[in-house]
């Protein structure tokens, strides 16, 4: 793999660990307050990453809400929102989504290579279609984004995405927000699905930041090891 972008992970879960629980209508895992600091965080990226999972059941519009900091995107010769990326293996992906709206960002969906032409004729200019191979590649997808010039690139989800991103060792940072209370069903998604995550007791995460946000806590972790001299959260028990 190329050159990559700085990649930030972005969740909000339950304390026992689910992105949302099992029920038709979606999970509110978030405040007002951690609202507000999810926008501040896409402003200063270059583009927001979800997988078609959370385009078919949350339909983001991934856009920088405030004014002010669409304002000052476009200040910095920016455009007001970061670009939208979307990753699908099936191509299932439907044309109508508040992600394709005609809100002027870019838009790229990152698909297998057997679902790349399909695609490609219903979204038609609605956004870029990149074949990412077969499988497709999160490295290649990485590469790619670098190559248009993304240097900080969020990821929002889902639990897939996420895993695959920490599996494969291409995070450089998670915000998680933990929700007060438990969704306690089995069949809810999760943070992490799947084994082979780097990040285990033996290389654990730094934590560099710790906010309340009313009943809401925000963990924010580095990947990157300690530096030299600095005891890891294992050496410290
Ligand atoms: N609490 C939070 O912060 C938060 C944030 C986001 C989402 N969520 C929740 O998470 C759930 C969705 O999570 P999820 O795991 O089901 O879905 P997801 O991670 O959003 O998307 C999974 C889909 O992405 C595509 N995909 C996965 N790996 C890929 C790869 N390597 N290359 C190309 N495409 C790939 C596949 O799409 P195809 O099926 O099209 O092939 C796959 O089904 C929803 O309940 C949503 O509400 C919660």
């Amino acid at each position: 793999m190329g050159e990559r972008p700085y990649v930030l992970l972005s969740c909000a879960m339950s304390v026992d660990g689910h992105l949302d629980d099992a029920s038709p209508e979606r999970l509110l895992l978030s405040n007002a307050e951690d609202f507000d600091r999810v926008d501040a965080v896409r402003a200063g990226c270059d583009a927001i990453l979800v997988g078609a999972g959370t385009v078919r059941r949350d339909d983001p519009r991934l856009v920088v809400r405030s004014a002010e900091r669409r304002r000052e995107r476009s200040a910095r010769g920016l455009p007001p929102s970061p670009a939208k990326v979307t990753l699908s293996v099936s191509g299932n992906l439907d044309p109508s989504s508040r992600l394709f709206a005609a809100d002027g960002t870019t838009k790229i969906v990152y698909v297998a290579s057997p679902a790349a032409d399909r695609l490609t004729a219903r979204l038609g200019a609605a956004c870029a279609v990149v074949d990412a191979g077969d499988p497709p590649d999160l490295g290649r997808v990485l590469s790619d984004l670098a190559a248009r010039g993304v240097r900080r690139l969020m990821v929002e989800g889902g639990g897939s995405i996420h895993t695959q991103f920490l599996q494969r060792d291409l995070a450089d940072e998670l915000h998680l927000v933990v929700a007060p209370f438990f969704v306690g069903d089995p069949a809810a998604p999760r943070l992490v699905r799947g084994d082979g995550l780097p990040q285990g007791p033996r290389r654990p995460m730094r934590l560099v930041d710790v906010r309340r946000m009313g009943d809401l806590v925000l963990l924010r972790y580095l990947m990157s090891p300690s530096p030299a001299g600095e005891p890891s959260a294992g050496e410290a028990r």
